[in-house]
């Protein structure tokens, strides 16, 4: 298949700091699926993440946290479900509906987080079709926690990173409040509901008590694929399939598929990191099209 970039698409890809010679606007056949995503062109094959696989980085690479911060303790916690800080469990959380899970999260008091909280973030993305319903979704977007803004506004990355986040969507057919887009529908959250103070890491205790609601949130949604960015939500969603999670580089995690809860996952920098470190956003764009193609293949 031969398509033309617009030069909208050019823009965004050139903000990612991938440019494209005239050449590469030639793309390969998609494969067939019965997805919408399939409507949208293959990446370019320069841009094949196999093109492009890269050694692994340092430590804290990936990370949406600043250069220095501290590395959280990685002693393993144990995995409760959500509790009220009385002891007293919120209850099943694996059974709630979209509407309660969405009730659940904006109550939780399972955490110290909740004390100093304007707005839990449940996340955001392609609108409901029926109220109270989980959206169909193709696309996952699942980042660390909230910041300063999503803490006010009550919705996921529309600070800086965020703005990077929506180019970075918007260069493989993302966009995330529509009903529907050329590379399918999104839903953006994080690992954490709540904002750690002064953005803070995100503490073993704060994640596992969270973690309940990012599962149920992966059940009812059924994405066709997660993108996990950053450091905290590669950890937190490949804890159970990847050994010693917390001592891998981001970057040796890069460049495969893995599963949580079945849905297929691809681990990238988190935007906050690439606002820092311009030189991995096309690794970042290789890790997108990886998660395209991922997307694209029929679901079994
Ligand atoms: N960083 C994140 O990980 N999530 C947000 O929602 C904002 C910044």
């Amino acid at each position: 298949m031969s398509l033309q970039l617009d030069h909208r698409r050019r823009a965004m890809l050139a903000e990612m700091g991938v440019h494209l010679p005239e050449a590469a606007v030639t793309l390969t056949e998609p494969a067939s699926g019965p997805s919408s995503v399939d409507a949208r062109p293959a990446v370019p094959d320069i841009l094949h993440p196999s093109a492009s696989r890269v050694a692994a980085v340092g430590g804290a690479a990936g990370s949406g946290r600043p250069a220095g911060a501290s590395a959280p303790p990685t002693t393993p916690v144990p995995r409760p479900i959500a509790m009220q800080p009385s002891g007293h469990a919120l209850g099943p959380v694996a059974d709630l509906s979209w509407s309660a899970l969405q009730q659940a999260v904006a109550g939780c008091e399972a955490c110290t987080l909740c004390q100093q909280r304007r707005h839990t973030v449940f996340g955001t993305g392609a609108p409901e079709l029926s109220p109270g319903e989980a959206p169909p979704v193709d696309w996952m977007i699942v980042g660390e926690a909230p910041g300063e803004h999503e803490d006010l506004q009550g919705e996921p990355f529309v600070g800086q990173a965020g703005r990077l986040l929506d180019n970075m969507l918007k260069a493989v057919g993302l966009q995330r409040h529509a009903e529907q887009a050329p590379g399918g529908r999104v839903y953006i959250t994080n690992v954490l509901k709540c904002r750690p103070p002064g953005n803070r890491n995100p503490q073993p205790d704060e994640v596992a008590r969270c973690e309940p609601y990012l599962r149920r949130q992966v059940a009812l949604l059924r994405p066709r694929i997660i993108v996990a960015m950053g450091r905290f939500a590669v950890q937190s969603l490949l804890r159970d399939s990847v050994a010693d999670i917390e001592s891998q580089p981001l970057g040796r995690l890069r460049g495969q598929i893995y599963a949580y809860e079945g849905v297929p996952v691809v681990v990238t920098y988190h935007p906050a990191y690439l606002l820092r470190n311009l030189v991995d956003k096309r690794k970042a764009w290789a890790d997108l099209c990886l998660a395209l193609s991922t997307a694209s293949r029929p679901q079994g």
